[in-house]
């Protein structure tokens, strides 16, 4: 049933061309997102809830939203925010994120926002689940059965449908025009190509793993929305090879993170934004000078000099926006590899569960 490969994550993560093309087909109509929600131009603020994965997903997300809509839009994690005292106003929008449909405490702050008297939209992969049911609105993502307890073509799926939730709330808010709106949406549809062009670095994913696979800890840097690319990265280097990974805003490791770095550190830098390559490479030279050994995942048309990283992955070439789609598959491809190397258990790894219906 693993389809011939060794483990269901790496299967979900070959699936994912596929999942996301049977997630954004269904949902353009004419070239334009519909998503069946109703009129969003009322919305005045976004609340994205959700856990782990689901939530890194909601704040690449944001910055779609933010970017294209103009809309504010804040990420909660929804055990914070269920015991939280959320400020939502009536014409707000709370979108729920779940693989699952069942986590505890996603459909806590669920209940938390309809008793608030805000519009709420589930995005969920289960069919009838109770996020699904309970929501006033559900946007199905259509990765099919996710068995491995990393989460992988879940998260990707989600970054379509908020992808496509951000292109609606910007042409239902007049700030595309519907033909700006149809080249975007012509992008997405060409998404799947691209992440089957990305899992064309499995093996250079699993040459850099076995370079860093006797380390124990690991930075993963970033900017802008390279920055919950990391923190997705991170989670799951921790979760399936137990390296303790932590994720940071490039800018901030001067603020201290930086007194870790010691000799052959492994540092993990995320370079997909032009506008802000140069900045990172900056930071990328500080922990080299520390004796960082860093890998650097960047566009294809990057300058990147000989000396500046000591592993170089070079991403296929897509349009910036959907950078984070394409870049998490080489991030799932070495933790991955790591977890082989090290000789984790990887599709059930310690101490979690596939659904954490508990709080
Ligand atoms: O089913 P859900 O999407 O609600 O699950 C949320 C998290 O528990 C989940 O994403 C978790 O972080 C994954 N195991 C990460 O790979």
């Amino acid at each position: 049933e693993k389809g011939g490969f060794a483990h269901f994550m790496l299967k979900e993560i070959y699936e994912q061309p596929k999942s996301v093309r049977d997630t954004v087909n269904p949902r353009l109509l004419n070239g334009l997102p519909s998503l069946g929600c109703g009129d969003l131009s009322g919305v005045e603020r976004v609340h994205i809830i959700g856990c782990g994965t689901a939530m890194h997903a909601g704040l690449v997300g944001r910055a779609a939203i933010e970017r294209f809509a103009r809309v504010p839009a804040e990420v909660h994690v929804a055990s914070e925010f269920r015991y939280g005292d959320p400020i939502i106003g009536k014409k707000d929008l709370a979108v729920i994120i779940s693989q699952s449909g069942e986590t505890a405490d996603t459909l806590a702050a669920l209940r938390l926002a309809k008793q608030k008297g805000v519009r709420t939209m589930a995005i969920v992969n289960v069919v009838g689940s109770s996020i699904a049911r309970e929501a006033d609105c559900v946007l199905y993502t259509w990765a099919g059965p996710e068995i491995a307890v990393a989460s992988t073509k879940a998260y990707s799926v989600q970054l379509a449908m908020l992808d496509l939730l951000a292109l609606q709330l910007a042409l239902d808010h007049g700030r595309i025009s519907p033909h700006e709106t149809r080249v975007l949406c012509a992008d997405l549809q060409k998404l799947p190509d691209m992440v089957e062009e990305a899992l064309k670095l499995d093996a250079s994913c699993k040459e850099a793993a076995a370079a860093y696979a006797k380390q124990e800890i690991a930075f993963f840097i970033g900017r802008g929305v390279d920055y919950p690319s990391s923190m997705e990265g991170a989670l799951k280097l921790k979760e399936i090879a137990y390296v303790e990974s932590e994720a940071y805003a490039a800018g901030e490791l001067k603020h201290g993170t930086i007194s870790l770095i010691v000799e052959h550190t492994p540092v993990i830098a995320l370079a997909t934004q032009s506008k802000l390559f140069e900045k990172t490479v900056s930071n990328i030279k500080e922990v080299k000078a520390r004796g960082a050994e860093v890998l650097l995942l960047c566009g294809k048309g990057a300058h990147v000099t000989e000396d500046v990283a000591d592993h170089v992955l070079m991403l296929p070439d897509v349009p910036e926006w959907l950078m984070p789609s394409v870049l998490v598959v080489p991030l799932q491809l070495f933790a991955y590899y790591m977890a082989a190397e090290r000789g984790c258990d990887i599709d059930q790894p310690r101490n979690l569960a596939k659904s954490v219906t508990v709080e």
